[in-house]
């Protein structure tokens, strides 16, 4: 796939909650050829600071317009979110690997994020909504009620959700974890996808394990050049070690080694 490296007007840039925000670029050459788990690469600031490109997953490529969704973090996150309308950014993509369409004979696709990690699900669940018979279901644990967010796009793509928050302010309290008792797990027919932070991802990798079911996970690192160049952001797997910019960010559920 070939990178685009374009500047792109902000159309939307506001708040999706109190912890999140939404971001919407014009970029119809970029939207027409961005798939579900790939994501861009955006210089926040035209000065130094920050140096390094900031990446982020693609949360939705429509009509035209690439959406992105994100928590202020850090240096960079920060100067993001001062952008306003009409404001240009610098962003370099589609990066990286994109999720699979889940295998023949799946019947139901397991999504399990955590925080942020939602993210590239809006966008896979546009793609997989057209399969009928496919039942969706998203599995999201967040922090606390600011940690969550207005899901109806994701419920008009018939996926159901099902919500963990660590103080219980918002569904069942604890861990993500928690609500894997609550779904039926056929081995022949389930497929996982997962993303969040990596404590998570291997106890998702490691119920995977115990119930002989497949899927594919989508990895976090610090990245410099996000075109596979620098190492910078290599992940240990069971076939050595590999970029998570260019191999991924979209892994087999077992290949990596948390
Ligand atoms: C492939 C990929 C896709 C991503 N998609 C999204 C997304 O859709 N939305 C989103 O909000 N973020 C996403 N991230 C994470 C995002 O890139 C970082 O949050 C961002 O670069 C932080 O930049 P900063 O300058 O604000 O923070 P920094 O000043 O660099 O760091 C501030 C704090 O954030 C922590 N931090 C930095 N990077 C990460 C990270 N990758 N994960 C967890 N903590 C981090 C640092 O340890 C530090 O404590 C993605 C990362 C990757 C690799
Ligand atoms: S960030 Fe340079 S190889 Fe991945």
């Amino acid at each position: 796939m070939r990178e685009l490296q374009g500047h792109y007007r902000v159309k939307i840039n506001q708040d999706l909650s109190p912890k999140f925000k939404h971001l919407v670029l014009e970029a119809p050459d970029l939207a027409s050829v961005i798939e579900p788990g790939q994501f861009v690469n955006i210089r926040v600031s035209a000065g130094t600071e920050p140096l390094l490109r900031r990446p982020f997953s693609v949360y939705r490529a429509l009509n035209g317009e690439v959406e992105l969704f994100y928590e202020v973090l850090g240096r960079g996150t920060k100067v993001l979110a001062q952008k306003k309308s009409g404001d240009v950014l610098d962003v370099l993509g589609p990066l990286g690997q994109p999720f699979s369409l889940p295998p023949s004979g799946t019947e139901h696709v397991v999504m399990i994020a955590g925080g942020i990690g939602v993210a590239p699900f809006q966008i896979l669940t546009d793609a997989l909504e057209a399969h009928e018979g496919l039942k969706l279901t998203l599995l999201y644990g967040a922090r606390t009620f600011e940690h969550t967010f207005n899901m109806d796009d994701l419920e008009r793509n018939r996926c159901r959700i099902m919500i963990a928050t660590e103080d219980g302010s918002v569904g069942v309290k604890g861990r993500v974890s928690r609500l894997f008792s609550d779904i039926s797990w056929d081995p022949n027919a389930t497929w996982i996808y997962t993303c969040g932070p990596n404590a998570m991802m291997a106890a998702v990798q490691e119920f995977a394990r115990e119930q002989n079911i497949r899927g594919e996970v989508s990895c976090e690192s610090a990245m410099a050049c996000g075109i596979g160049a620098c190492l910078g952001c290599v992940v240990r797997t069971v076939n050595g070690y590999k970029t998570v910019c260019h191999d991924g960010p979209v892994f087999g559920l077992h290949e990596v080694i948390f």
